[in-house]
């Protein structure tokens, strides 16, 4: 994998996992944006503090990178409880899931990611462990085979997933809370920024950090991940403190353009000029078109290219609009068959 791939990817290897543990928020005062989706958060917990009970499921939609993982940190922090986390394809087996919720105590939080890649029959076991803290597991096998009742401790599932529309609707009606994660604005980014920076004992001026917060996507972790690189060339330029000069030096070299888009995001624009007349043009169809995968398109770039208005949907199929032909550099068409 390339370090231009990196950027927008949603793979962490190893040294990108203790990196990001390192920068991970571990308190609402140390999360910074996403202020409504905080402020009733802490109501919520207020509460359920004062009554003595387990806080009500929390289900988080939003693209990844923006602080769904984290926000479960938070949460376990602020309610005083265990965090136990796994993801959706980790568990395969209903066996799997009664281990985990057997290990939980009081008021725990089991957090799983990617939550709509659960498979059925573990799903299915969630709703009785989440409506009434029971599981029914049937032991033995052949004739011998029985269910036997579990009771399990009042406990806080987090789920987080990418898109509303991969949660079943029994599935999602059984979380209480339900909140959707926004893009961050430039300015809460910048903070972010600011955070890492001084974690990472790296001076940043402000019209840097500006500059990385204007060219990170909106998502906090491409912001820590373009202050990384920009660091390395900072040092490698020799300068005391990270600079506009230093992010932009960097920025080019990753192919990450004045807007945020990086080369996949490009390609993805101009294809669909240059091949399809500016759509529309499915999903699938346009990641075969420049080698990605269907959900890399859909889930890292197509999400930010409709929100910053270079792309949009029809039900026709994906358009790109007079914006992505002024950023490209290409004379938008004047004919009256366009939109
Ligand atoms: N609100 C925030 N404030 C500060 N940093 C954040 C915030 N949200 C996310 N981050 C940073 O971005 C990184 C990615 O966040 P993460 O919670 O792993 O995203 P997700 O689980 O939604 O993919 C974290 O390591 C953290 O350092
Ligand atoms: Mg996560």
């Amino acid at each position: 994998m390339n370090v231009e791939k990196r950027i927008i990817t949603q793979d962490s290897d190893d040294e990108e996992r203790s990196f990001e543990q390192t920068l991970r928020p571990q308190t609402f005062a140390q999360y910074i944006g996403q202020s409504e989706l905080k402020r009733s958060l802490r109501v919520y917990i207020e509460a359920a503090k004062q009554r003595e009970e387990s806080l009500d499921h929390v289900l988080l939609f939003g693209p990844p990178g923006l602080g769904k993982t984290t926000l479960a940190t938070v949460i376990a922090n602020e309610m005083g409880v265990h965090l136990k986390t796994t993801s959706g394809p980790a568990i395969e087996k209903s066996g799997d899931l009664a281990a985990l919720l057997n290990e939980l105590e009081p008021g725990d939080i089991l957090f799983i990611d990617e939550i709509h890649r659960l498979p059925k029959a573990v799903e299915e076991m969630l709703y009785s462990a989440m409506e009434d803290f029971y599981i029914d597991i049937v032991v033995g096998q052949g004739p011998t085979a029985h269910p036997v009742h579990f009771a399990l401790p009042p406990f806080t599932l987090i789920g987080a997933t990418t898109r509303a529309g991969l949660l079943d609707a029994p599935f999602r009606n059984r979380f209480g809370i339900v909140e959707h994660m926004n893009y961050y604005q430039t300015t809460e980014l910048e903070q972010i920024v600011k955070r890492s920076a001084q974690i990472f004992q790296t001076k940043i001026q402000p019209e840097g950090a500006h500059e990385i917060a204007l060219r990170s996507r909106g998502t906090p972790r491409i912001a820590n991940r373009l202050l990384k690189r920009v660091r390395d060339f900072a040092q490698v330029l020799g300068k005391e403190e990270i600079d506009v000069a230093s992010v932009d030096q960097a920025l080019m070299a990753l192919g990450v353009d004045s807007e945020g888009l990086d080369r996949t995001d490009r390609k993805i624009l101009a294809t669909m000029i240059d091949f399809y007349n500016g759509g529309p043009v499915g999903l699938n169809t346009l990641a075969a078109n420049i080698g990605e995968e269907t959900e890399t398109v859909a889930e890292m770039c197509e999400p930010y290219l409709l929100q910053s208005g270079y792309l949009k949907r029809t039900a026709r199929g994906r358009m790109v609009t007079q914006a992505a032909y002024q950023h490209l550099g290409r004379p938008y068409p004047q004919d009256e068959t366009k939109p």
